[in-house]
């Protein structure tokens, strides 16, 4: 497994392999950079890799791309990521949480782990036992998500089709946490909804609700739209997705949207304004940011909305930026939006 040779590796200053074999625990915590704060932050991802290559890949590639967010967001801390090698749904156990606990600790605070795929806040808190160095106990971040997506969409839209949210149609792929509070505010604004969900029933109930159309997941990116809003999974848009689509806007929650970065150059010939992924979700990032000073004692987190209203503002002025910058310096919006990161931690790591 080579590392400093690997594709993804991006002078991550600190790659650890965690194993317990009493638990079965097999863990990677790339930590991308944590200057000058000292610490980095990322969630913890629980998958059933192939290989530790695959894990190796995915470690990466999350905590630079979390190392995006966070100087984006101007946040005070370098990114990382945990991923554990294992099927949540059956290798996860209070001894494998508390093994991870024990690997987060020996970095003594230049991690601070939180919830991400195949994790949830209940697991954080049993992690919590064997280390302080952990966010997201309490915070469903979904909300303050839909809304910075929410908020970065309407940018996009008026950007690319200088008009508001009246009538525009959207697709929405995807209905979890995100999606379906997307779909409720895109709703509440009179736009004119196409969703889907391979959760057939969670897909009707939400058609119904919101009197949207439903239709299949294989044809939701092909759909006559004006934005197509991937809030599933990652790696939608490939080669022929790319050449079936059929909206001039992508503006959605969903992580790692593009199967290979060169893509934003394919959308931007084919006319499609592209909100990268990792500027359109930051809402999440900002509002559980929140957290360290709100929530030590709470047990269930109720979320200020006049705050999360202002940071999806801010997600949409950063979003605002990225276009502008895209256009001043003849770019994709993805590379423009890699570019303003990439700026923000070399000044960080100078710091
Ligand atoms: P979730 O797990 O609550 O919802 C995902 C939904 O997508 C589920 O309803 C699932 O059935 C559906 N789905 C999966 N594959 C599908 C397919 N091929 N076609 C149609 N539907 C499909 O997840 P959540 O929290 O709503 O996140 C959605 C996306 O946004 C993920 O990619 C996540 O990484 C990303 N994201 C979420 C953040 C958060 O705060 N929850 C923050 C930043 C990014």
């Amino acid at each position: 497994m080579a590392l400093f040779d690997h594709p993804e590796f991006d002078d991550h200053e600190q790659v650890s392999l965690f194993s317990d074999e009493a638990s079965g625990l097999r863990a990677i915590i790339a930590i991308h950079t944590t200057a000058p704060f000292g610490t980095s932050g990322g969630g913890c991802r629980m998958w059933p890799y192939a290989s530790d290559e695959e894990a190796l890949r995915d470690a990466l590639r999350l905590a630079r791309h979390m190392s995006y967010k966070l100087a984006l967001a101007e946040l005070p801390a370098g990114g990382a990521k945990a991923v554990v090698i294992g099927d949540s749904r059956r290798d996860k156990t209070p001894a494998l949480l508390h093994a991870l606990g024990r690997a987060v600790h020996a970095l003594n605070g230049r991690y601070i782990i939180a919830e991400d795929v195949g994790t949830t806040p209940d697991d954080m808190r049993i992690i919590h036992e064997k280390t302080p160095y952990v966010s997201g106990r309490h915070v469903d971040s979904s909300p303050p998500t839909a809304h910075g997506v929410f908020a970065g969409l309407r940018v996009a839209v008026a950007r690319r089709l200088q008009r508001d949210l009246k009538g525009v149609r959207v697709a929405v792929q995807g209905l979890g946490n995100v999606g379906r509070r997307l779909a409720e505010l895109l709703a509440a604004e009179g736009a004119e909804l196409i969703v889907t969900d391979i959760d057939e029933a969670r897909a009707r109930e939400v058609a119904q609700a919101l009197g949207a159309q439903l239709v299949t997941p294989d044809v939701i990116a092909t759909q006559d739209v004006d934005v197509f809003a991937p809030c599933a999974l990652g790696d939608v848009i490939d080669a022929p997705t790319l050449a079936a689509l059929r909206c001039t806007v992508v503006a959605g929650s969903a992580n790692n949207q593009l199967a290979d970065e060169a893509l934003a150059d394919g959308l931007v010939e084919r006319n499609i304004l592209y909100a990268p992924d990792f500027v359109i979700n930051l809402g999440g990032v900002i509002g559980a940011a929140h957290e360290g000073v709100q929530l030590e004692d709470a047990s269930d987190y109720v979320w200020d909305m006049e705050r999360v209203a202002k940071d999806a503002e801010r997600v949409g002025a950063i979003m605002t930026g990225v276009f502008d910058r895209a256009e001043r310096e003849a770019v994709s919006p993805q590379v423009a939006a890699v570019r303003s990161a990439k700026e923000a931690i070399a000044a960080r790591r100078k710091m």
